[in-house]
């Protein structure tokens, strides 16, 4: 019987928080009390704040096929218990024509259930959601028309997942792609100890920044600091898109090719070599 819900979110653009109010929406239906709780680096929890019949949640977007690292060292940061818990990672979902399509989890869920089963949680749900994708630093911002299609396909999905969790249905649908999430692992593996810090460095203000500085106001996880009246990006930068889509000017930009470049090393040429050099470690295998 679960009588409280504590969902932990972290968002850029928005999404994660959606797919939490919609569950949020659901459990106070069943007049169930839901806190809606924001991951920064510096949030604690303790165990004595997880009664025992309380569901907890997490959800967040996909960063790299993981979870985004603030997530990642929250839930390593946080208490052991036998609650029951949920995750939920935002993916970039499109749309094709009529079709849409799903993004990838690679390690988003597997790394942050497998931590929290250690601490002792039982797993209730793992629910992959296919928001609308916002890594527009490597592809055309969605139309309108396609984003309010998604949201809305979104937000039936998210409910009846939170009513079958509620009802205490087990909800397992993050494991379908399970092969395909294991194959990709280099490269979730990749971009988080490299690829991230690269993708950092490539936000610049044009000249049509006026200085209001609230990009360093609102970053989530405090990584722009102010230099000569500009923005300046440091290492702690998460990607998450919040800065470039709240600037009142768009002064944002990324320089696409160096994306690109970027994505050809840490996505195709490092894992390749990372493969090679682990199948040389057996002589017996076939080597390249
Ligand atoms: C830097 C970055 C990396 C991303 N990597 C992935 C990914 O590996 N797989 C995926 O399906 N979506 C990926 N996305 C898309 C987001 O996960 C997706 O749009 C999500 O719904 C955004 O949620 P939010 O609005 O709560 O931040 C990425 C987005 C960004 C900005
Ligand atoms: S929010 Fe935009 S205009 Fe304001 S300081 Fe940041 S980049 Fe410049
Ligand atoms: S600097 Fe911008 S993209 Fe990076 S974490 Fe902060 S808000 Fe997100």
């Amino acid at each position: 019987m679960i009588d409280s819900l504590i969902i932990y979110y972290f968002t850029g653009t928005g999404n994660a928080l959606a797919a939490s109010n919609w569950i949020a929406e659901i459990s106070e239906k069943r007049n169930i009390a839901a806190k809606i709780i924001k991951i920064t680096p510096s949030l604690v929890v303790n165990s004595e704040s997880l009664p025992e019949n309380c569901l907890v949640g997490f959800c967040y977007p996909t960063h790299g096929f993981n979870a985004p690292p603030v997530v990642v060292d929250f839930i390593l940061r946080f208490p052991k218990s036998r609650n029951r818990v949920f995750l939920l990672n935002t993916r970039a979902g499109m749309k094709l024509s009529k079709l849409f399509t799903p993004g990838l989890s690679g390690l988003a869920q597997l790394f942050p259930a497998l931590v929290l089963l250690l601490k002792g949680f039982q797993i209730v749900g793992l629910q992959p959601m296919d928001l609308p994708s916002n890594w527009i630093s490597v592809h055309p911002g969605l139309r309108g028309k396609v984003v309010d299609s998604i949201f809305q396909r979104c937000e039936k999905i998210t409910k009846r997942f939170a009513e079958k969790i509620f009802s205490g249905e087990k909800v397992y649908k993050g494991l379908i792609s399970l092969p395909f999430d294991l194959l990709i692992s280099p490269i979730s593996a990749a971009y988080f100890f490299l690829g991230r810090f690269a993708l950092a460095k490539t936000f610049v203000a044009d000249n049509s920044c006026n200085s209001c500085s609230l990009c360093e106001k609102e970053c989530p996880v405090n990584a722009i600091v102010m230099k000569i009246n500009r923005p300046f990006w440091t290492r702690k930068c998460e990607s998450c898109m919040h800065c470039m889509n709240r600037c009142p000017r768009r002064s944002i930009q990324t320089p696409h090719l160096f994306v690109t470049v970027i994505w050809w090393l840490v996505f195709f040429v490092i894992p390749l070599f990372i493969l090679k050099e682990l199948l040389q470690l057996n002589p017996d295998e076939a080597r390249f």
